[in-house]
């Protein structure tokens, strides 16, 4: 029997992803992308999950797309496979619960590109991120030129894609890229927290919330505000408003009922 390329495991409310090919550090690949989209849906079509953890191992969270595997194909061979992940936006677009990266080790080229498609990283103090594309003669192909622009600004991103350089968790956090850096020691239980504390809010408010940021990336500062306000206002029409709210004045823990 072939190898699972990735793993799913639930802890609680959350869904953890294991990238599984440790022995090319988690390389990339239409397989294995196909294979997450897979798992992930899963997991968004799951009532009991409130949260996705997408992480690799100690060494790698993915050392990039598969060199090996691409070195010799033609224009019309990646052209036509959409290599890699050009399906991706689409599935991207279909899950709306939280996915959170947890970073340990490499996260390289398509592996950065991964965990800049999780919205947010959080990342081990051995996390090394890079878009090394540029010493193999090509270019980022999954959203490392826009992503890591629109995360680290321009300057940044220009010296990260044009000298193929790594940086380390410090230097990642201090750019924005990273939300926080936890020890390596108990590191993916850490996250798993986070994102059990997350879970354990209103599910239907946290998509809304998301939804919100990202639409801070796709439209002017006045069109995301209209939207935010006629979000905000929706919250009204749940049952978790009024429950979260009436916690807080009878200073009590809340009860979210994800309605
Ligand atoms: N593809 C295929 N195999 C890979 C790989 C990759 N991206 N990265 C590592 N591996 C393999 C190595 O070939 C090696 O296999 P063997 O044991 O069979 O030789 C194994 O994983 C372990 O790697 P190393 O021996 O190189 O480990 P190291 O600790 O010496 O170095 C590293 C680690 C610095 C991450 C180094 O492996 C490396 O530079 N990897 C390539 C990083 C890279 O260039 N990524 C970009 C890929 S292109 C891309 O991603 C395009 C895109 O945008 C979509």
């Amino acid at each position: 029997m072939s190898e699972q390329l990735v793993l799913t495991r639930i802890e609680g409310a959350v869904g953890v992803l294991t990238l599984n090919r440790p022995k090319v550090l988690n390389a990339l690949s239409n397989e294995v992308m196909q294979a997450l989209s897979e798992a992930l849906l899963a997991l968004e079509n799951n009532e009991n999950i409130g949260a996705i953890v997408l992480t690799g191992n100690e060494k790698a969270f993915a050392a990039g797309a598969d060199i090996a595997a691409m070195k010799d194909w033609s224009y019309t061979d990646v052209y036509k496979s959409n290599y890699i992940g050009g399906y991706w936006e689409t599935m991207k677009n279909a899950i709306r619960k939280p996915v959170v990266a947890a970073v340990s080790g490499y996260a390289l080229g398509g592996g950065c590109e991964l965990a800049m498609m999780c919205d947010f990283i959080i990342a081990a103090d051995n996390a090394k991120f890079g878009q090394p594309e540029i010493k193999l003669g090509t270019i980022p192909g999954l959203g490392g030129t826009q992503r890591l622009t629109r995360a680290i600004g321009k300057s940044k991103a220009m010296d990260m894609v044009l000298t193929g350089r790594m940086m380390d968790a410090q230097e990642a956090e201090k750019a924005g890229l990273v939300s926080r850096i936890l020890p390596l020691e108990n590191f993916l239980d850490e996250v798993v927290k986070v994102a059990q504390g997350i879970a354990s809010l209103s599910v239907p408010t946290v998509m809304m919330a998301k939804q919100c940021v990202n639409t801070a990336l796709e439209t002017t500062l006045e069109q995301g505000l209209q939207y935010e306000r006629r979000v905000f206002h929706a919250t009204f029409a749940t049952e978790d408003q009024k429950e979260g709210m009436a916690a807080f004045i009878e200073k009590r823990p809340a009860n979210f009922k994800n309605m």
